[in-house]
């Protein structure tokens, strides 16, 4: 294995079963109350759970959110996955297509087009990885896997604490904007667990980005995942920075203030009524990443289906009990604003403008 590909094991055997969690810092939804409708006036059979993302429709608001690509192993979890979400009307996102560009015998770890013909399919690369990209590059990794969109990933805290991390983070947003411009398919915009700031969204709206996934703090912690991986001075690093980041609910409703086309809502997300409150505060869906590893190691693919189906159910739930027929309905439901998010949502912004 070389070291891009024994990274990518370490990850997912880190992601799979070590403590990668965030200590303190949660994703805030807990501080998101719908408003109970005693009186709904809808039967749960009847509600329309659909939704129009980056062309296609999406049978529920419901992203498998990106991990893998590169080994055997990743081979076998993304053909599982995204077979799955073929098969519910999902989104499925690839993971970090470097791999496949250093060396195109990884690329079959990749190709799951003919598992998931017409699943919402989102390829993914980092920013910095793009930035010494050309576009035409960039545009084959997109037409060799047949994705509808690419995100860019930012993941500066992750880079930052791990050993063999990048360093030099200038020419993002300038890469960004060259590939939203540039590429016949969508660019969205997608951190890894820290979350987009109010700011971090304002200059990606003026550099032309209609897409994000703010990959909220809250549920896996990357910068845990490589505070494990250290051995010198980083661990310390990434014990200082575990807890780093943007709460989801929190990035979610300040970034949802931007006007963007669309936004999922991926970090620590773990059950239907997670992805109705994202909703409620913006979202156009929620992502899932390794919640969905672990339903899928310790269940196999009838596992991580009975996950996906909770969670499709609870998000109807939270929809009947709201009196939202759809999820446009849902977006308006009434809702009361706790705490630490109600403090997020008073205060950021002004930090933004300041
Ligand atoms: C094993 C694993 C590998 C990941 N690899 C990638 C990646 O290659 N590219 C990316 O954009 N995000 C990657 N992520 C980040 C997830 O897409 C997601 O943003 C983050 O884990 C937060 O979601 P969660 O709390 O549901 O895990 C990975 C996550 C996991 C669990």
């Amino acid at each position: 294995m070389n070291d891009i590909s024994k990274r990518k094991a370490d990850h997912l055997d880190l992601a799979e079963k070590g403590d990668v969690g965030f200590k303190h810092t949660t994703t805030l939804f807990e501080c998101v109350r719908l408003v109970h409708d005693a009186l709904p006036e809808l039967a749960f059979d009847e509600l329309d759970t659909r939704c129009q993302l980056l062309g296609k429709t999406l049978r529920a608001p419901i992203l498998i959110a990106a991990m893998t690509g590169g080994h055997e192993r990743a081979e076998r979890i993304n053909r599982e996955l995204a077979g799955i979400a073929e098969q519910r009307g999902l989104a499925f996102g690839l993971g970090s297509q470097r791999a496949m560009h250093r060396d195109r015998a990884k690329a079959k770890s990749y190709m799951v087009r003919d598992v998931a013909p017409t699943a919402l399919l989102l390829g993914n690369l980092g920013v910095v990885q793009a930035a010494s990209m050309s576009t035409a590059e960039v545009a084959e990794l997109v037409q060799t896997v047949g994705a509808d969109a690419l995100c860019i990933h930012l993941n500066p805290a992750m880079e930052l604490v791990q050993a063999e991390g990048d360093r030099d983070f200038r020419r993002g947003l300038a890469t960004l904007e060259r590939l939203h411009s540039e590429l016949a398919v969508p660019v969205v915009a997608k951190e890894t667990g820290c979350g987009l700031s109010s700011r971090a969204a304002q200059r990606l709206r003026s550099a032309g980005i209609r897409h994000v996934d703010v990959s909220g703090a809250g549920g896996t912690s990357w910068v845990a995942v490589e505070t494990h991986r250290a051995t010198d001075a980083r661990k310390e690093l990434g014990k200082a920075f575990w807890d780093w980041g943007i709460p989801t609910a929190a990035s979610v409703a300040l970034v949802a203030r931007e006007g963007f086309e669309s936004i999922f809502a991926t970090g620590g997300v773990k059950s239907g009524l997670d992805i109705a409150k994202a909703v409620a505060l913006g979202a156009s869906a929620g992502g899932i990443a390794r919640p969905m590893l672990q339903a899928l190691e310790s269940g196999g693919t009838a596992g991580a289906l009975a996950f996906i189906e909770q969670i499709e159910t609870e998000i109807r739930t939270a929809m009947l009990l709201t009196g939202s027929p759809t999820l446009a309905a849902l977006r308006n439901a009434p809702r009361v604003i706790l705490g630490e998010l109600a403090d997020w949502l008073r205060q950021e912004p002004n930090q933004a403008s300041g």
